[in-house]
């Protein structure tokens, strides 16, 4: 870094650039003003020389910097420059998190005061009152979603769940790549399908999720446990409903099947939701937070802040940079809220995030594209079996990803006239090597024509915007971790045997429930409900519009009516006739664009 700022200064003296430590300065105070003081139009570099713009660019290398993780992940900002981005966002983020923390409070000291409602959470009913007239406005404006709380033991809700607010962890079995993860007792599995465990498979029927990881990660002391488990889920041959179909716990070789006594059948549910809320989560650091933010690092320190495509990935990129300081303070450190209400550790957490992120699974960019991901694990376009009667996440994910795609695709095109512009650009060249080399992006894609790059700018837009949004923020108090269906962890060994008599006694005591509903609803963001922060205007930036060309404002008008249209379809969201919506036994309502926020915010 000193040899580097040396040669810089070298090559200043011999040349007409400015002083770096003006150069420094303007940069800073551009940052800070979120560049109000530059009003000139955004523009691809010239094809000559530009030296006001190298410099620039060659000053942002040299302070904003790749330091190390702040725990866990790609590089996070360092260097003067690097600094004050991450400062800036930490005072976005935590000025978001302050506001709710307070609605936060006065709804957790009337839940206190209200505790003899509860009858100390003897049955799983009583469970269900801690949301009864409680925890409001925190869950506002939707609260727990219609059904969540009075059909969690029906089988279909528990599957569903899977294709909605925790889409990334199942897959369809191919029977020619795949082999059996654990077998079923054929009697059974014929008396709940009709057809064998064999035939299920090769027809393409079975999908799997594989949770069994974490029985390798640090776990919490008692009374906190945590189950390791995998399950087995089918689509139904007679109904095309898609249900569990098996849950192993992990423990005793123990399978547990519909066919178990009710009391059996429903622990083992809860027991994979242990796993799955801890996935869902820790996952997506990685998946979301890790990747969107390393391939921006790339981006700032290649293209100059007159880029017009830099623009639009600090737009997206708000805040970003101030998340993983909060997540270490307030969830992963020792006595952190991971360690108070997980079964696993939140050392753990780190541990799985960390892994999800360098083996790829969650942190390679091109392979977990929208579509590309989806269809890697048979959930769209199967070359085998039957499609999904119902994909809750595919179906309002999708209408959000093409709004944005039509954004990025007129962007694009109004910026670079043909795909040899694109390959012509050494700034956006730069930052493709710069993300495939000193970044260490895992499978940053080539960007070779105007569709790589408007299907690179969508994606990470849906990384930080409605990906995101289906698994975090207003989804823990809302959906994934309401209870009695959803605890971190269980508070009772894992049994060893079937026949358990008693679910209640397995679930949170009242100051761990309460407590973890809090936690849930610091998550929570109604704040951004209808204002500048949702969805809908995700690209809706008054000072970068007027920087942008015409095309660009036309397309975010676009963009805003789409996704206004859109928050109509889902805010009106009811249970049809069966009582179901979107074919599940609850109306889940997450990719609202009125609602969900369009950066990470937390
Ligand atoms: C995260 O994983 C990387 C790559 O395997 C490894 O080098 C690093 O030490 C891990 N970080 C932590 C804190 O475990
Ligand atoms: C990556 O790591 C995660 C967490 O340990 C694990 O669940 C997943 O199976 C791993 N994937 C691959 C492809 O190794
Ligand atoms: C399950 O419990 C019931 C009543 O508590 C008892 O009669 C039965 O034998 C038990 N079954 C097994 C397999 O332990
Ligand atoms: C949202 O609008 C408020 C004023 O109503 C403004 O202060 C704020 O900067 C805007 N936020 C964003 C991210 O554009
Ligand atoms: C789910 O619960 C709601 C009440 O919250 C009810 O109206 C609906 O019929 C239920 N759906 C099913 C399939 O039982
Ligand atoms: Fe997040």
């Amino acid at each position: 870094m000193s040899a580097l700022y040396f040669l810089l200064l070298a090559t200043a003296s011999a040349s007409p650039v400015p002083d770096i430590q003006d150069e420094v300065q303007l940069l800073r105070e551009r940052q800070e003003n979120n560049n109000v003081s530059s009003l000139l139009p955004y523009s691809l570099p010239s094809d000559g020389p530009d030296v006001v713009r190298a410099t620039d660019i060659t000053t942002k290398q040299l302070t904003f910097t790749y330091g190390p993780p702040v725990g866990v992940g790609p590089y996070y900002p360092a260097g003067v420059l690097g600094t004050t981005y991450a400062t800036t966002d930490g005072a976005i983020d935590n000025s978001e998190l302050a506001a709710q923390v307070v609605i936060m409070r006065g709804d957790d000291s009337k839940a206190r005061l209200d505790s003899a409602k509860y009858n100390g959470l003897k049955t799983l009913d009583d469970y269900t009152k801690l949301y009864d007239d409680e925890w409001q406005p925190s869950s506002q404006p939707t609260g727990q979603y219609d059904g969540i709380l009075t059909n969690y033991t029906q089988d279909l809700l528990f599957s569903m769940e899977r294709l909605s607010f925790n889409p990334y962890a199942v897959r369809r079995l191919n029977p020619s790549s795949d082999s059996m993860p654990f077998d079923v007792d054929d009697a059974i599995v014929t008396k709940i399908t009709g057809q064998t465990l064999e035939s299920l498979f090769t027809s393409g029927r079975l999908f799997y999720v594989d949770h069994t990881v974490q029985g390798r990660l640090p776990k919490r002391p008692p009374p906190q446990y945590a189950p390791a488990c995998d399950a087995l889920f089918y689509i139904c041959p007679t109904s095309g409903d898609f249900l569990p179909l098996a849950i192993r716990s992990g423990v005793a070789d123990l399978v547990y099947t519909p066919e178990d006594t009710p009391d059996d059948w429903l622990l083992a549910k809860i027991m994979f939701n242990v796993n799955d809320f801890f996935m869902a989560q820790f996952d997506h650091f990685s998946r979301n937070h890790f990747v969107a933010e390393i391939v921006y690092e790339a981006a700032v320190r290649t293209l100059s802040d007159d880029h017009p495509v830099l623009a639009v990935l600090k737009r997206l990129l708000y805040g970003a940079f101030g998340i993983r300081p909060l997540a270490l303070v307030i969830l992963i450190r020792p006595d952190g809220d991971i360690d108070q209400y997980f079964g696993n550790s939140g050392t753990a957490a780190a541990q799985f995030a960390n892994e999800t992120y360098f083996n790829g699974s969650a942190g390679a960019l091109r392979s977990n594209y929208f579509l590309t991901n989806l269809e890697k694990r048979g959930l769209i376009n199967s070359p085998v079996g039957p499609a999904l009667k119902s994909f809750p996440f595919y179906e309002d994910g999708m209408p959000i990803y093409n709004a944005i795609k039509d954004f990025t695709t007129t962007f694009i095109s109004s910026y670079y006239s043909s795909d040899a512009a694109i390959t012509a650009d050494k700034e956006l060249q730069a930052w493709v090597k710069e993300a495939n080399g000193p970044a260490g992006v895992i499978d940053f894609p080539p960007t070779n024509t105007r569709s790589d790059l408007a299907c690179l700018l969508a994606e990470i837009a849906r990384l930080v915007s409605f990906s995101h949004h289906a698994v975090n923020l207003n989804q823990l108090i809302t959906v994934a971790a309401t209870l009695p269906f959803h605890p971190t962890a269980l508070y009772k060994p894992i049994p060893d045997a079937k026949n358990v008599t008693d679910v209640a006694s397995y679930l949170p005591p009242l100051d761990k429930a309460l407590g973890f509903i809090g936690v849930a609803a610091n998550f929570a963001r109604p704040l951004l409900a209808n204002t500048n922060r949702s969805l809908i205007n995700m690209f809706d930036d008054p000072i970068m519009l007027n920087r942008m060309n015409s095309a660009t404002r036309a397309a975010n008008e676009k963009f805003k009516s789409a996704m206004t249209a859109r928050s109509e379809v889902v805010r009106n969201r009811k249970f049809d006739a069966d009582g179901l919506s979107q074919g599940m036994p609850f109306v889940w309502q997450a990719l609202d664009p009125g609602v969900a926020a369009w950066s990470l915010t937390i």
